[in-house]
């Protein structure tokens, strides 16, 4: 059963050791990554690979549509790890254009439990839905949405009292939304980084 996949773990951890004999020890005795990456499941989206880090390097939290969603136990778990424990420097709520969960939380055909999940897209489509409705073409649409929804994720991840906590300590830490193409493998980064309270007052 999936000898494949054994076959190319086997190869990959050859190569590896192969480029770095002491790598996997280092990484048993610590692990500081420097960044929490929260992205989309989609299978096009691998954060590792899309920034170019090796293991131990990126915290990672990835669900459909990218949601930071403040009642959500698994991302407050993850988010509070990464900035109390690993004390992270940088998360970066990273969307795609062309995303499947964005474009079916507003298509109105009916899935079942995701559709709940997928709730807060549709909200931030309807808070913005004048912007939205002015744009030329459904593409467009869904691609500002991608956007928006990385906006609105950010102000979550700021607005979270573990986050808040850290920077009244002191902590440096900075949140960061980006959006990736597909079609380019590059990240759009929508400049609007909160680095503190100040930030977040001004953002708010
Ligand atoms: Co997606």
């Amino acid at each position: 059963m999936l000898d494949d996949l054994k076959a190319k773990n086997r190869a990959w951890a050859a190569r590896m050791v192969a480029a770095d004999p002491g790598f996997f020890r280092r990484l048993v005795n610590q692990q500081a990554p420097e960044y929490l990456w929260i992205g989309c499941s989609d299978s096009r989206v691998p954060a590792n690979e899309i920034v170019d880090l090796d293991p131990g390097e990126l915290f990672v939290h990835r669900n459909v549509g990218n949601l930071a969603p403040p009642q959500d136990a698994n991302y407050l778990s993850v988010l509070q790890f990464a900035v109390d424990v690993l004390k992270v420097r940088h998360v970066m709520v990273v969307g795609h254009y062309g995303c499947g969960g964005v474009a079916a939380a507003v298509d109105g055909r009916r899935r079942g439990l995701v559709d709940h999940w997928l709730h807060p897209i549709r909200e931030v489509a309807h808070v913005h839905r004048h912007e939205l409705e002015a744009l030329p073409t459904e593409r467009e649409r869904l691609d500002r949405l991608c956007e928006l929804n990385v906006k609105r994720q950010v102000m979550n991840v700021a607005s979270d009292v573990f986050v808040q906590d850290a920077w009244t300590r002191g902590q440096r830490l900075s949140i960061h939304g980006w959006v990736y193409s597909l079609d380019t493998g590059l990240v759009n980064d929508l400049g609007v980084t909160i680095r503190g309270l100040d930030d977040l007052a001004r953002a708010g």
